[in-house]
Protein backbone atom coordinates (compact mmCIF):
# COMPACT_ATOMS: atom_id res chain seq x y z
CA UNK A 1 0.00 0.00 0.00
CA UNK A 2 1.46 3.80 -0.84
CA UNK A 3 2.59 5.46 2.03
CA UNK A 4 -0.02 8.08 2.66
CA UNK A 5 1.05 11.93 2.24
CA UNK A 6 0.30 15.14 1.73
CA UNK A 7 -2.34 16.27 -1.11
CA UNK A 8 -0.67 19.78 -1.48
CA UNK A 9 2.18 22.31 -0.65
CA UNK A 10 -0.40 24.20 0.57
CA UNK A 11 -1.78 21.66 3.14
CA UNK A 12 2.32 20.50 4.12
CA UNK A 13 2.91 24.83 5.06
CA UNK A 14 -0.55 24.48 7.20
CA UNK A 15 0.24 21.00 9.04
CA UNK A 16 4.34 21.98 9.43
CA UNK A 17 2.85 25.58 10.68
CA UNK A 18 0.16 23.82 12.85
CA UNK A 19 2.70 22.06 14.41
CA UNK A 20 5.33 24.97 14.94
CA UNK A 21 2.68 27.31 16.41
CA UNK A 22 0.87 26.13 19.36
CA UNK A 23 1.49 26.98 23.19
CA UNK A 24 4.89 28.02 22.46
CA UNK A 25 3.69 31.12 20.89
CA UNK A 26 1.16 32.56 22.97
CA UNK A 27 1.37 30.98 26.14
CA UNK A 28 5.42 31.08 26.38
CA UNK A 29 6.15 33.31 24.00
CA UNK A 30 4.51 36.51 25.78
CA UNK A 31 5.87 35.27 29.43
CA UNK A 32 9.59 34.67 28.54
CA UNK A 33 9.39 38.10 26.82
CA UNK A 34 7.95 39.44 29.58
CA UNK A 35 10.67 38.14 32.16
CA UNK A 36 13.92 38.88 29.89
CA UNK A 37 13.50 41.74 29.08
CA UNK A 38 11.21 42.57 25.86
CA UNK A 39 12.83 44.04 23.02
CA UNK A 40 16.67 43.41 22.89
CA UNK A 41 14.96 39.77 23.89
CA UNK A 42 12.85 39.55 20.71
CA UNK A 43 15.89 40.91 18.73
CA UNK A 44 17.88 37.85 19.95
CA UNK A 45 15.22 35.64 19.37
CA UNK A 46 14.88 36.72 15.76
CA UNK A 47 18.57 35.79 15.39
CA UNK A 48 18.34 32.66 16.36
CA UNK A 49 14.93 32.17 14.70
CA UNK A 50 16.67 32.86 11.37
CA UNK A 51 19.95 32.15 11.24
CA UNK A 52 19.92 28.94 13.52
CA UNK A 53 16.52 27.60 13.35
CA UNK A 54 16.03 27.72 9.43
CA UNK A 55 18.95 25.73 8.89
CA UNK A 56 18.36 23.25 11.24
CA UNK A 57 14.55 22.80 10.08
CA UNK A 58 16.12 22.08 6.52
CA UNK A 59 18.29 19.68 7.96
CA UNK A 60 15.14 17.72 9.73
CA UNK A 61 13.29 18.24 6.65
CA UNK A 62 16.35 16.59 5.11
CA UNK A 63 16.46 13.85 6.71
CA UNK A 64 12.94 12.69 6.65
CA UNK A 65 11.74 13.84 3.15
CA UNK A 66 14.88 11.55 2.10
CA UNK A 67 14.31 8.71 4.27
CA UNK A 68 10.69 8.68 3.40
CA UNK A 69 9.78 7.03 7.08
CA UNK A 70 9.25 7.66 10.92
CA UNK A 71 12.64 9.09 12.45
CA UNK A 72 13.55 5.59 13.39
CA UNK A 73 13.27 4.34 10.12
CA UNK A 74 14.34 7.04 7.89
CA UNK A 75 18.19 6.85 9.70
CA UNK A 76 18.00 3.28 9.26
CA UNK A 77 17.46 3.87 5.52
CA UNK A 78 20.12 6.57 5.30
CA UNK A 79 22.90 5.26 7.53
CA UNK A 80 22.27 1.69 7.87
CA UNK A 81 24.66 -0.50 9.60
CA UNK A 82 25.41 2.43 12.33
CA UNK A 83 23.57 3.95 15.48
CA UNK A 84 22.26 6.60 13.96
CA UNK A 85 18.57 4.93 14.47
CA UNK A 86 18.97 5.23 18.40
CA UNK A 87 17.63 8.98 17.29
CA UNK A 88 14.49 7.22 16.75
CA UNK A 89 14.56 6.36 20.66
CA UNK A 90 15.19 10.17 21.49
CA UNK A 91 12.28 11.05 19.23
CA UNK A 92 9.69 8.85 20.72
CA UNK A 93 10.74 9.69 24.12
CA UNK A 94 10.60 13.37 23.45
CA UNK A 95 7.11 13.01 22.10
CA UNK A 96 5.81 11.03 24.92
CA UNK A 97 7.05 13.31 27.34
CA UNK A 98 6.36 17.20 25.54
CA UNK A 99 3.10 15.50 25.26
CA UNK A 100 1.82 14.40 28.75
CA UNK A 101 2.75 17.59 29.68
CA UNK A 102 1.19 19.70 27.08
CA UNK A 103 -1.95 17.67 27.02
CA UNK A 104 -2.13 18.91 30.84
CA UNK A 105 -1.74 22.64 29.58
CA UNK A 106 -4.06 21.67 26.89
CA UNK A 107 -6.90 20.40 28.80
CA UNK A 108 -6.96 24.10 31.06
CA UNK A 109 -7.26 25.98 27.76
CA UNK A 110 -10.72 23.70 27.59
CA UNK A 111 -11.55 24.42 30.29
CA UNK A 112 -11.05 27.55 30.02
CA UNK A 113 -12.97 28.12 26.75
CA UNK A 114 -16.01 26.98 28.49
CA UNK A 115 -15.77 29.30 31.79
CA UNK A 116 -15.27 32.07 28.80
CA UNK A 117 -18.52 30.85 27.18
CA UNK A 118 -20.32 30.62 30.20
CA UNK A 119 -18.95 34.46 30.70
CA UNK A 120 -17.36 33.31 34.44
CA UNK A 121 -14.95 35.96 34.26
CA UNK A 122 -17.74 38.88 34.55
CA UNK A 123 -17.15 41.29 37.54
CA UNK A 124 -14.67 39.18 39.29
CA UNK A 125 -12.02 40.53 41.01
CA UNK A 126 -7.96 39.74 40.51
CA UNK A 127 -8.06 37.29 43.55
CA UNK A 128 -11.47 35.67 42.58
CA UNK A 129 -10.05 34.88 39.34
CA UNK A 130 -7.02 33.45 40.72
CA UNK A 131 -8.56 31.56 42.99
CA UNK A 132 -10.37 30.65 40.43
CA UNK A 133 -7.42 28.97 38.41
CA UNK A 134 -5.74 27.81 41.44
CA UNK A 135 -9.13 25.80 42.28
CA UNK A 136 -9.70 24.39 38.75
CA UNK A 137 -5.85 22.73 38.50
CA UNK A 138 -5.75 22.05 41.96
CA UNK A 139 -8.80 19.91 41.63
CA UNK A 140 -8.36 15.84 42.41
CA UNK A 141 -10.11 15.04 38.52
CA UNK A 142 -11.41 17.81 36.63
CA UNK A 143 -8.38 19.10 35.03
CA UNK A 144 -7.21 14.87 33.99
CA UNK A 145 -10.95 14.93 32.66
CA UNK A 146 -10.13 17.59 30.48
CA UNK A 147 -6.95 15.98 29.62
CA UNK A 148 -8.54 13.12 28.64
CA UNK A 149 -10.73 14.97 26.47
CA UNK A 150 -8.24 16.80 24.58
CA UNK A 151 -6.25 13.39 24.14
CA UNK A 152 -9.05 11.94 22.45
CA UNK A 153 -9.17 15.12 19.66
CA UNK A 154 -5.99 14.37 18.66
CA UNK A 155 -6.65 10.60 18.59
CA UNK A 156 -9.35 11.27 16.26
CA UNK A 157 -7.99 13.38 13.87
CA UNK A 158 -4.56 11.20 13.42
CA UNK A 159 -6.61 8.01 13.45
CA UNK A 160 -7.61 9.74 10.23
CA UNK A 161 -4.74 9.61 8.34
CA UNK A 162 -1.85 12.10 7.20
CA UNK A 163 -4.23 13.58 4.05
CA UNK A 164 -7.61 13.12 5.67
CA UNK A 165 -6.60 14.26 9.32
CA UNK A 166 -3.54 15.86 9.90
CA UNK A 167 -3.52 17.82 6.81
CA UNK A 168 -7.56 18.30 6.33
CA UNK A 169 -7.91 19.94 9.84
CA UNK A 170 -5.13 22.04 10.42
CA UNK A 171 -6.10 23.66 6.94
CA UNK A 172 -9.57 24.42 8.66
CA UNK A 173 -7.92 25.51 11.65
CA UNK A 174 -4.88 27.48 11.06
CA UNK A 175 -6.90 30.36 8.79
CA UNK A 176 -9.19 30.71 11.69
CA UNK A 177 -6.22 30.73 13.86
CA UNK A 178 -4.93 33.21 12.12
CA UNK A 179 -7.62 35.73 11.60
CA UNK A 180 -8.35 35.88 15.37
CA UNK A 181 -4.70 36.73 16.00
CA UNK A 182 -4.70 39.22 13.97
CA UNK A 183 -7.39 40.60 15.32
CA UNK A 184 -6.55 40.30 18.85
CA UNK A 185 -3.48 42.17 18.24
CA UNK A 186 -5.24 45.01 16.28
CA UNK A 187 -7.86 45.10 19.50
CA UNK A 188 -4.93 45.36 21.93
CA UNK A 189 -2.82 47.51 20.42
CA UNK A 190 -5.89 49.82 20.04
CA UNK A 191 -6.58 49.93 23.69
CA UNK A 192 -5.65 53.24 25.74
CA UNK A 193 -2.12 52.90 27.42
CA UNK A 194 -1.00 50.19 24.77
CA UNK A 195 2.34 52.17 24.05
CA UNK A 196 3.91 50.79 26.91
CA UNK A 197 3.50 47.59 25.62
CA UNK A 198 4.83 48.05 22.12
CA UNK A 199 7.62 49.71 23.42
CA UNK A 200 8.06 47.17 25.56
CA UNK A 201 7.92 44.12 22.90
CA UNK A 202 10.12 46.44 20.45
CA UNK A 203 12.11 48.85 21.85
CA UNK A 204 15.34 47.22 22.67
CA UNK A 205 17.07 48.21 25.85
CA UNK A 206 20.14 46.01 25.96
CA UNK A 207 21.22 46.89 29.48
CA UNK A 208 18.35 44.32 30.16
CA UNK A 209 19.83 41.00 28.22
CA UNK A 210 21.50 39.05 30.30
CA UNK A 211 23.58 35.56 29.10
CA UNK A 212 20.77 33.64 30.72
CA UNK A 213 18.02 35.70 28.40
CA UNK A 214 20.40 34.75 24.92
CA UNK A 215 19.91 31.63 26.05
CA UNK A 216 16.35 31.35 26.90
CA UNK A 217 16.08 33.03 23.89
CA UNK A 218 17.42 29.95 21.94
CA UNK A 219 15.55 27.60 23.74
CA UNK A 220 12.41 29.20 22.57
CA UNK A 221 13.23 29.39 19.47
CA UNK A 222 13.60 25.08 19.29
CA UNK A 223 10.36 24.84 21.60
CA UNK A 224 8.15 26.88 18.95
CA UNK A 225 9.53 25.93 15.50
CA UNK A 226 9.67 22.04 17.07
CA UNK A 227 12.97 21.53 16.01
CA UNK A 228 14.80 18.76 17.32
CA UNK A 229 12.73 16.15 18.04
CA UNK A 230 11.74 14.38 15.30
CA UNK A 231 7.94 15.87 14.77
CA UNK A 232 9.11 17.87 11.76
CA UNK A 233 11.34 14.92 10.31
CA UNK A 234 8.09 12.53 10.30
CA UNK A 235 5.91 15.67 8.76
CA UNK A 236 8.35 15.96 6.46
CA UNK A 237 8.33 12.01 5.23
CA UNK A 238 4.69 13.32 4.08
CA UNK A 239 5.69 16.60 1.35
CA UNK A 240 5.82 15.49 -2.15
CA UNK A 241 9.15 15.19 -4.02
CA UNK A 242 8.21 18.32 -5.76
CA UNK A 243 7.71 20.85 -3.55
CA UNK A 244 10.73 23.38 -2.44
CA UNK A 245 12.31 22.66 1.01
CA UNK A 246 13.26 25.58 1.50
CA UNK A 247 10.01 27.44 0.45
CA UNK A 248 8.18 25.51 2.92
CA UNK A 249 10.00 26.29 5.78
CA UNK A 250 10.79 29.55 5.85
CA UNK A 251 6.87 30.20 5.36
CA UNK A 252 6.68 28.26 8.27
CA UNK A 253 9.28 30.04 10.00
CA UNK A 254 7.65 33.18 8.96
CA UNK A 255 3.89 32.27 9.80
CA UNK A 256 5.64 30.86 13.32
CA UNK A 257 7.38 34.11 13.57
CA UNK A 258 4.36 36.45 12.84
CA UNK A 259 1.72 34.89 15.76
CA UNK A 260 4.44 34.89 18.37
CA UNK A 261 5.25 38.94 17.63
CA UNK A 262 1.05 38.97 16.80
CA UNK A 263 0.78 37.02 20.59
CA UNK A 264 3.28 39.53 21.86
CA UNK A 265 1.21 42.41 20.62
CA UNK A 266 -2.09 40.85 22.03
CA UNK A 267 -1.10 40.33 25.36
CA UNK A 268 1.76 42.54 26.53
CA UNK A 269 0.10 45.64 25.79
CA UNK A 270 -3.35 44.48 27.23
CA UNK A 271 -1.29 43.88 30.18
CA UNK A 272 0.35 46.90 30.55
CA UNK A 273 -3.11 48.79 29.91
CA UNK A 274 -4.52 47.02 32.64
CA UNK A 275 -1.14 47.54 35.16
CA UNK A 276 -0.38 43.59 35.21
CA UNK A 277 2.75 42.49 35.74
CA UNK A 278 4.30 41.14 32.32
CA UNK A 279 6.87 38.81 34.28
CA UNK A 280 4.38 36.99 36.17
CA UNK A 281 4.93 34.10 34.76
CA UNK A 282 2.99 30.77 33.08
CA UNK A 283 0.02 31.65 34.52
CA UNK A 284 -0.50 35.12 32.77
CA UNK A 285 -2.87 33.84 29.83
CA UNK A 286 -4.88 32.11 32.57
CA UNK A 287 -4.89 34.81 35.40
CA UNK A 288 -3.86 38.14 34.13
CA UNK A 289 -5.98 37.78 30.33
CA UNK A 290 -9.58 36.70 31.69
CA UNK A 291 -9.29 40.22 33.93
CA UNK A 292 -8.02 41.99 30.55
CA UNK A 293 -10.64 40.25 28.65
CA UNK A 294 -13.28 41.50 31.49
CA UNK A 295 -12.47 45.26 30.98
CA UNK A 296 -12.75 45.13 27.48
CA UNK A 297 -15.17 46.83 25.47
CA UNK A 298 -17.24 43.77 23.83
CA UNK A 299 -14.70 41.30 26.25
CA UNK A 300 -16.58 38.52 25.92
CA UNK A 301 -16.23 37.96 22.30
CA UNK A 302 -12.72 38.89 22.48
CA UNK A 303 -12.29 35.51 25.72
CA UNK A 304 -14.04 33.35 23.54
CA UNK A 305 -11.86 34.00 20.31
CA UNK A 306 -8.55 34.15 22.53
CA UNK A 307 -9.57 29.86 23.97
CA UNK A 308 -10.65 28.49 20.76
CA UNK A 309 -6.93 30.32 19.51
CA UNK A 310 -5.18 28.65 22.45
CA UNK A 311 -7.50 25.14 21.38
CA UNK A 312 -6.42 25.82 17.58
CA UNK A 313 -2.84 26.30 18.68
CA UNK A 314 -2.47 22.96 20.83
CA UNK A 315 -4.42 20.80 18.99
CA UNK A 316 -2.40 21.16 15.89
CA UNK A 317 1.08 21.10 17.88
CA UNK A 318 -0.04 17.95 19.79
CA UNK A 319 -0.81 15.99 16.65
CA UNK A 320 2.30 16.79 15.51
CA UNK A 321 3.55 14.78 18.76
CA UNK A 322 1.29 11.78 18.70
CA UNK A 323 2.61 11.35 15.14
CA UNK A 324 5.69 10.63 15.72
CA UNK A 325 4.65 7.58 18.13
CA UNK A 326 2.12 6.23 15.50
CA UNK A 327 4.26 6.66 12.44
CA UNK A 328 6.87 4.43 14.73
CA UNK A 329 4.04 1.84 15.23
CA UNK A 330 2.75 1.76 12.42
CA UNK A 331 5.74 1.07 10.27
CA UNK A 332 8.61 -0.35 12.34
CA UNK A 333 6.12 -2.72 14.47
CA UNK A 334 4.03 -3.12 11.50
CA UNK A 335 0.29 -1.93 13.94
CA UNK A 336 -2.86 -1.00 12.38
CA UNK A 337 -3.13 2.91 12.56
CA UNK A 338 -6.11 2.57 14.70
CA UNK A 339 -4.02 0.46 17.19
CA UNK A 340 -0.76 2.44 17.48
CA UNK A 341 -2.60 5.79 18.07
CA UNK A 342 -4.85 4.29 20.81
CA UNK A 343 -1.73 2.53 22.59
CA UNK A 344 0.53 5.76 22.11
CA UNK A 345 -2.34 8.28 23.26
CA UNK A 346 -3.09 5.83 26.23
CA UNK A 347 0.55 5.51 27.19
CA UNK A 348 1.25 9.40 26.69
CA UNK A 349 -2.58 10.61 28.51
CA UNK A 350 -1.44 8.59 31.91
CA UNK A 351 1.72 9.97 31.93
CA UNK A 352 0.00 12.87 31.46
CA UNK A 353 -2.37 12.59 34.24
CA UNK A 354 0.98 12.38 36.58
CA UNK A 355 1.59 15.71 34.87
CA UNK A 356 -1.91 17.03 35.06
CA UNK A 357 -1.93 16.20 39.23
CA UNK A 358 1.06 18.17 39.66
CA UNK A 359 -0.74 21.01 40.58
CA UNK A 360 -3.19 19.42 43.00
CA UNK A 361 -2.75 16.19 45.03
CA UNK A 362 0.83 15.38 43.52
CA UNK A 363 2.06 18.82 44.47
CA UNK A 364 4.61 17.73 46.93
CA UNK A 365 5.94 14.84 44.78
CA UNK A 366 8.91 15.12 43.36
CA UNK A 367 12.01 13.76 41.63
CA UNK A 368 15.22 15.43 41.16
CA UNK A 369 12.89 18.27 43.15
CA UNK A 370 10.90 19.26 40.72
CA UNK A 371 7.38 17.76 40.35
CA UNK A 372 6.21 15.36 37.19
CA UNK A 373 4.96 18.43 34.56
CA UNK A 374 8.32 20.59 35.66
CA UNK A 375 10.69 17.62 35.25
CA UNK A 376 9.05 16.15 32.18
CA UNK A 377 9.29 20.33 30.39
CA UNK A 378 12.97 21.04 31.50
CA UNK A 379 14.12 17.60 30.19
CA UNK A 380 12.60 17.72 27.07
CA UNK A 381 13.05 21.18 26.19
CA UNK A 382 16.43 22.08 28.03
CA UNK A 383 17.82 18.71 27.19
CA UNK A 384 16.18 16.45 24.35
CA UNK A 385 15.61 19.37 21.78
CA UNK A 386 18.64 20.98 21.96
CA UNK A 387 20.62 17.76 21.71
CA UNK A 388 18.28 16.09 19.06
CA UNK A 389 19.17 19.25 17.15
CA UNK A 390 22.71 18.72 17.31
CA UNK A 391 22.36 14.87 16.27
CA UNK A 392 20.14 16.16 12.95
CA UNK A 393 22.98 19.21 12.28
CA UNK A 394 25.80 16.33 12.10
CA UNK A 395 24.19 14.16 10.18
CA UNK A 396 23.51 15.90 7.14
CA UNK A 397 26.26 18.17 7.30
CA UNK A 398 29.09 15.05 8.47
CA UNK A 399 27.51 12.06 7.46
CA UNK A 400 25.27 12.64 4.59
CA UNK A 401 26.94 12.67 0.78
CA UNK A 402 26.77 16.25 -0.08
CA UNK A 403 25.39 15.48 -3.12
CA UNK A 404 22.62 13.49 -1.43
CA UNK A 405 21.71 16.99 0.48
CA UNK A 406 21.96 18.97 -2.48
CA UNK A 407 19.91 16.52 -4.59
CA UNK A 408 17.30 16.59 -1.53
CA UNK A 409 17.16 20.26 -0.74
CA UNK A 410 17.03 21.05 -4.42
CA UNK A 411 13.79 18.65 -4.74
CA UNK A 412 16.36 16.83 -7.60
CA UNK A 413 17.88 20.04 -9.10
CA UNK A 414 14.39 21.84 -9.66
CA UNK A 415 15.05 24.60 -7.97
CA UNK A 416 18.71 26.68 -8.11
CA UNK A 417 19.83 27.01 -4.66
CA UNK A 418 22.32 29.83 -4.40
CA UNK A 419 22.77 29.89 -0.23
CA UNK A 420 23.62 26.11 -0.41
CA UNK A 421 27.30 26.88 0.65
CA UNK A 422 26.10 29.12 3.34
CA UNK A 423 23.81 26.85 4.46
CA UNK A 424 25.80 23.74 4.75
CA UNK A 425 28.64 26.03 6.49
CA UNK A 426 25.82 26.52 9.50
CA UNK A 427 24.46 23.27 9.71
CA UNK A 428 28.18 21.71 10.29
CA UNK A 429 30.01 24.26 12.43
CA UNK A 430 27.86 27.16 13.63
CA UNK A 431 24.35 25.64 14.64
CA UNK A 432 26.00 22.35 16.23
CA UNK A 433 28.63 24.93 18.25
CA UNK A 434 25.73 26.92 19.11
CA UNK A 435 23.51 25.00 20.51
CA UNK A 436 26.01 22.75 22.17
CA UNK A 437 26.52 25.72 24.43
CA UNK A 438 22.89 26.19 24.97
CA UNK A 439 22.95 22.51 26.20
CA UNK A 440 25.48 22.89 28.39
CA UNK A 441 24.28 26.17 30.17
CA UNK A 442 20.95 24.35 30.46
CA UNK A 443 23.15 21.34 32.09
CA UNK A 444 24.78 24.09 34.70
CA UNK A 445 28.18 23.21 33.08
CA UNK A 446 29.16 26.50 31.30
N1 LIG B 1 6.14 24.14 18.61
C1 LIG B 1 5.10 23.81 19.53
C2 LIG B 1 4.63 25.10 20.20
O1 LIG B 1 5.12 26.15 19.91
C3 LIG B 1 5.53 22.80 20.55
C4 LIG B 1 6.17 21.60 19.97
C5 LIG B 1 7.48 21.29 20.30
C6 LIG B 1 5.47 20.80 19.07
C7 LIG B 1 8.11 20.21 19.74
C8 LIG B 1 6.11 19.70 18.49
C9 LIG B 1 7.42 19.42 18.81
O2 LIG B 1 3.80 25.05 21.03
Amino acid sequence: MARDSFNSKFGAIMALAGSAVGLGNIWRFPHETGSNGGGAFLLVYLFCIFCIGIPTMLAEFIIGRRGQRNPFGSFRTLAPKTRWYWYGGLSILAATLILSYYGTVSGWTLEYFMYAVGDSFHNQSSAEINNLFEKFVSHPYKPILWHIGFMVICSLIIIMGVKNGIERYTKMMMPVLLLIIIALGVRACTLDGAQAGIKYLFYPDFSKLTWKSVLAALGQSFFSLSIGMGALMTYASYINCDDSLLQISTRVVVADTVVSILAGLAILPAVFAFDVDPASGPNLVYITLPQVFDQMPLGYIWGIAFFILLTFASVTSAISLLEVCVAFLTEEKKMSRLKATILSSAVITILGVFCTLSFGPMRNVTLFGKTFFDLFDSISSNFILPFGGILICLFVGWKMKVRDVYFELSSRGKYELKSFRVLMLIIKYVAPTAIFIVLMSSLGIF
